[in-house]
């Protein structure tokens, strides 16, 4: 009997490259692949459809993340009753088209055209990097080309350089079959435009930029060329130092809060490579330079792997096994608890590590120290979004999952730079903005995203610095006066006694764009278009970032978004929402786990005594009612001789916290600091205990990035120090007499989601079958929440606030006439401890102060001159950049190298709801330096 095979669309192994990127389509039509019926959405290509039933087809153009382009024609194939052999990368399936793959007259053409190929191609196979990974050896094979007639002689391409100005990947021309998937991937996926192919013919040739070196061109080393490349002409340096990788584990970048997944490439215990996942939910096989290739620092030599002791400041380090650095540190803990009272010791908690790391030191603080003193380095970032949206909509989170932007008509950006600091993100915007989706930037920096290549913001409101609440109260002004509201969304979903107070308030004439046009700096009428342009998209969308936070109306600014996106219905389906974009990796996960001192796991008030009695009973330890200290209480008590001793899980706050000398004052009180870092850094100056940390390849447990997507850190090597971090904290925790026996990571999860109903489902098991989900996840739930408040908001109704502008303190006077606002770059992370020990400081070798040139021609400062800034907290001294992306009045540095010294400058202003610092706004004045450093 003449059986046929049937399909199986859930057999489809989605992690191979299908040839061209799904198609979206509600109608299917069916076709016969050698005699196999497959249906597939109407606009598959035939490639796809035959790979999905493993009839695979050589191919060397095509590649299943890039739109078909059909210039190789190895895919040809034949289709009864039409003529000639189509490509099948740009043939359409039809309904009944009947398609053979593999025919004697196929096999003949597809070995003529490899023929080609490799007759201009240097025949190294055996010492090619590629060797054993390269898709050009595989389609000779595939196609069983056994001789080359031609390329003895004549004109070949065999002589081409290689560029290897890049530090993370060469391009050895000579190997190039300008098959433009780089190009393509440079475009499509990344967005830069940084490829084309110069010349004509034989001639042809890939190019960055005006036919320049990687390194100059307009590349911003994000490797998704080298990715797609099918031959090694595009290649990692890691790869020709290592060879080719031999084992893999699928992981989580460490970097920032877009968590993009990654499949580590082994050696043994060495990282060759990093290569994006195509089923990470996040990121969908795309990354940036810092996750496929700065992950050099976790093997850097200033690791510190053997725990460290002093007991003075002054003394040198003493290097100790684990058992004693315990105890030292439990002792004198437990020392100053004796004589100072439970409340004289505290903790700060991580957004750099897992959840569970997370968990066992707020549960540590809570249950071994006996104190609410625990807090988290997001108090410095995100903690007014906490805030803000949970006031409104109930939900200390973002709305949306990162797909759902593919949907929005108007994208508004707020103080965010999506293309530097969440680039994998920033990528996925750019390609919606090129679709069509208007563009409003607010920010008073000209970010990339204002103008770069096919994109042009439409409305770019470039407002002082400090000044936000009084622009979002303006478009929501236009919106309210100007009947743009969405009546029946506030009507069914919103509380109407809130929304009236607020109507009322925004209404008001002080409230208009004229009124505040001079405050601003923004004038009225761009405004007011960039208003309605929003309101009337149909899905608009806000994505902010720490330009919004750090601020001291930073929680007044949320709560603005919140009403405004409220006031028109956006709110609850794909391509609306309000989407704080997370710096580091786990902010999100850290704010979840119960680092806020007046909060458990899930946002639970610590006063609220079911909440209490759940964690009592399970934790076996009667729990403190009162809220704890904040990071900026816990300083402020060091100094005044009344807080003692800290432990600062993988935090600098000597650099990243604002108001630097008043930091270091209150670390020289202590009389017990422990630092649990990977490095000696600025805070471990004034540490009396330095617990080694691990990095995120020896890690095992979960991240959550800024879409609530809990995703799965796995260890790829074994922890360099010996224990991990969460078997150091338990250790610790048991020394001071509250034993945590946890076995795994996996069990402190399960302890988790017993106790939090918005993680009530999540288990590593459930991540490991799902590749990541997004919380609440529970039986309401069970595979996640991609987009929140659907029917109804979490709190019920959603609750307008009413945002009074009131100006910050810190404004420019005679003393201190320009604003300086603070930001990051794409090739360097944070406080740069990690990406100042990898390659990316030759992007970024030093922090420089950009200035516009009519501020530095007035006090006669020139491109690349060292000047001295000074604002009332302190001084410091870089270089100065002449900068027309910030307007007059402004001036604008990044936090990356200590030895800049930008947060000596910052002040300690701060947010009235959250303390959060006010980063992006410090008076300051600037003149020449004759001296280099301060
Ligand atoms: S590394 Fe990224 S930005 Fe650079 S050329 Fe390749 S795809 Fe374009
Ligand atoms: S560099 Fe690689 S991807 Fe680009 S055209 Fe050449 S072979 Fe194709
Ligand atoms: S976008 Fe963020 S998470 Fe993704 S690779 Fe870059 S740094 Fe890592
Ligand atoms: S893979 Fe179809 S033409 Fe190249």
């Amino acid at each position: 009997m003449n059986m046929v095979q049937q399909f199986d669309p859930a057999q489809v192994d989605y992690s191979q490259d299908l040839g061209t990127p799904g198609a979206e389509s509600d109608v299917k039509v069916t076709v016969q692949i050698d005699g196999m019926p497959v249906s597939v959405p109407e606009g598959t290509s035939v490639m796809r459809a035959a790979a999905m039933v493993g009839a695979n087809i050589p191919k060397l153009c095509a590649t299943d993340n890039l739109n078909a382009f059909g210039s190789c024609r190895l895919c040809l194939v034949e289709i009864e009753g039409r003529p000639g052999t189509p490509a099948s990368c740009t043939t359409p399936c039809a309904e009944g088209m009947s398609v053979h793959t593999q025919t004697p007259r196929l096999d003949k053409l597809r070995k003529g055209v490899m023929e080609l190929y490799i007759s201009d191609h240097p025949l190294d196979c055996l010492t090619c990097p590629a060797n054993g990974d390269c898709e050009l050896q595989d389609m000779a094979g595939a196609v069983g080309l056994r001789d080359v007639r031609y390329g003895m002689e004549g004109e070949n391409h065999l002589d081409r350089g290689k560029d290897e100005s890049n530090p993370y990947f060469t391009f050895d021309s000579s190997k190039c079959i300008v098959c433009s998937r780089c190009v393509r991937a440079c475009s499509e996926v990344q967005g830069t435009f940084a490829l084309t192919i110069a010349g004509r013919g034989f001639g042809s040739q890939v190019s960055p930029s005006e036919q320049q070196p990687f390194f100059e061109s307009e590349c911003v080393s994000c490797g998704a060329c080298v990715q797609a490349c099918p031959t090694a002409t595009l290649q990692e340096k890691s790869v020709i130092d290592l060879g080719v990788p031999s084992r893999k584990v699928k992981t989580t970048c460490a970097y920032c809060g877009v968590g993009c997944s990654f499949t580590a490439e082994l050696r043994g215990d060495e990282v060759v490579r990093m290569v994006p996942d195509k089923q990470g939910g996040a990121n969908e096989g795309h990354s940036c330079v810092k996750g496929r290739f700065a992950w050099g620092y976790a093997q850097h030599q200033d690791r510190v792997t053997t725990p460290l002791i002093r007991d003075s400041i002054d003394d040198e380090w003493r290097p100790v096994e684990w058992d004693e650095a315990i105890s030292f540190a439990a002792d004198k803990l437990k020392a100053i608890k004796s004589q100072h009272g439970v409340d004289a010791i505290g903790g700060i908690t991580s957004s750099r590590c897992t959840n569970e790391e997370v968990y066992v030191v707020q549960k540590m603080v809570r249950a071994a120290f006996g104190t609410n003193n625990i807090d988290t380095c997001a108090r410095v970032c995100h903690s007014p979004t906490g805030y803000g949206l949970k006031q409104t909509f109930g939900t200390s989170a973002g709305t949306q999952d990162f797909a759902s932007v593919e949907q929005s008509d108007a994208i508004m950006v707020i103080g965010a730079n999506p293309t530097d600091a969440h680039p994998v993100f920033g990528s996925r915007m750019k390609r919606r903005l090129r679709q069509g989706a208007d563009l409003i930037v607010i920010d008073p920096r000209s970010i990339d995203l204002v103008r770069s290549p096919h994109i042009q913001a439409e409305h770019h409101l470039q407002l002082m610095p400090g000044t936000n609440v009084a622009v979002l109260n303006a478009i929501s002004h236009v919106v309210a006066t100007e009947g743009l509201m969405d009546d029946d969304f506030v009507y069914e979903r919103c509380n109407k006694t809130s929304f009236k107070a607020w109507l009322d308030f925004i209404s008001l004439p002080e409230n208009s764009p004229e009124a505040l046009a001079d405050i601003t700096g923004v004038d009225a009428e761009s405004l007011r278009a960039a208003a309605r342009a929003y309101a009337t998209a149909g899905n608009g969308a806000i994505y902010y970032g720490l330009g919004v936070t750090e601020h001291s109306q930073g929680s007044t600014m949320v709560m603005a978004m919140a009403n405004l996106a409220m006031a028109t219905g956006n709110i609850g389906r794909l391509g609306v929402g309000v989407n704080p974009l997370r710096g580091q990796n786990n902010v999100q996960g850290s704010c979840d786990m119960g680092s806020f001192p007046h909060e458990f796991v899930g946002y639970r008030h610590v006063s609220d005594d079911t909440v209490r009695e759940q964690f009592s009973s399970e934790w076996g330890v009667t729990l403190r009612e009162d809220p704890g200290m904040r990071i900026p209480n816990m300083l402020d008590s060091a100094v005044s001789g009344e807080f003692k001793g800290i432990y600062i899980q993988g935090e600098d706050i000597a650099q990243s916290d604002p108001n630097t000398n008043h930091v270091a004052e209150a670390l020289r009180a202590m009389e017990c600091v422990i630092v649990q870092d990977l490095f000696l850094n600025e805070t471990s100056h004034f540490a009396h205990v330095f617990l080694p940390g691990t990095s995120f390849l020896e890690k095992d447990g979960t991240f959550t990035n800024a879409e609530r997507r809990i995703n799965r850190v796995r260890p790829v090597m074994t922890s360099r120090t010996g224990l991990s971090e969460w078997e150091a904290t338990c250790a610790l925790s048991e020394a001071m007499g509250y034993p945590m026996p946890y076995e795994s990571a996996s069990e402190i999860m399960d302890e988790i989601a017993e106790l939090t109903p918005t993680f009530a489902g999540v288990s590593f098991d459930l991540l490991d079958k799902l590749g990541s989900v997004q919380w609440p996840c529970n039986e309401q739930a069970p595979e996640g929440t991609p987009i929140m408040h659907k029917d109804a908001f979490v709190r019920g109704e959603g609750q307008f606030m009413t945002t009074p502008y009131v100006p910050t303190d810190e404004r420019s006077t005679r003393k201190f006439p320009l604003l300086l606002t603070t930001g990051r770059i794409l090739s360097q992370y944070n406080v740069g401890a990690q990406t100042r020990r990898t390659d990316n400081v030759v992007w970024h070798a030093e922090d420089v102060l950009d200035i516009h040139e009519a501020d530095a021609e007035a006090r006669g400062v020139k491109d690349g001159d060292w000047i001295e800034i000074a604002s009332r907290a302190g001084q410091t001294r870089m270089r100065a950049r002449i900068s027309d992306d910030i307007p007059a009045g402004v001036v604008y540095t990044t936090f990356h190298h200590p030895v800049s010294g930008t947060n000596v400058i910052t002040t300690d202003n701060s947010d009235w709801a959250t303390n959060c610092p006010e980063y992006k706004v410090t008076a300051v004045e600037i003149r020449p330096s004759s001296e280099q450093r301060a």
